[in-house]
């Protein structure tokens, strides 16, 4: 989507939306950046090893991607790009659901006890 936006954009629209130095970096290729332009890197985010510290990390990696989807609406004038972010915000709000209903899965196998058997090799 965002490729389809600047792929036939004229330097002089690239100038007038403040793009210039990313065009300089990268011309209209697709590089990830926030939205101040720093790189992406996997730093932002984490793996702890726990299932449940891990799943928790996954939760709200999927709210601020819903939250950064609403925010991406708001700024949008193009129905064609609305549409598409309106879609792409309620798969986070799904995979949100899912992530909290593998937690649930989680806690409950957790609570109950659980034995364990060696077959005396
Ligand atoms: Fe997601």
């Amino acid at each position: 989507m965002v490729y389809n936006l600047v792929r036939d954009a004229s330097i002089k629209e690239i100038k007038a939306a403040g793009m210039e130095g990313y065009y300089a970096d990268h011309d209209k290729a697709l590089y990830f950046v926030n939205g101040d332009g720093v790189p992406w890197t996997a730093s932002y985010i984490q793996s702890k090893g726990d299932p449940i510290a891990d799943l928790n990390e996954d939760l709200a990696a999927e709210q601020k991607a819903r939250a950064t989807y609403e925010y991406l609406i708001q700024l949008s004038d193009d129905p064609g790009v609305t549409k598409t972010l309106r879609w792409l915000r309620e798969r986070e709000i799904v995979h949100y659901q899912r992530f909290g209903e593998t937690l649930d899965h989680i806690y409950d196998y957790y609570s109950k006890d659980h034995y364990y058997f060696m077959d005396g090799k």
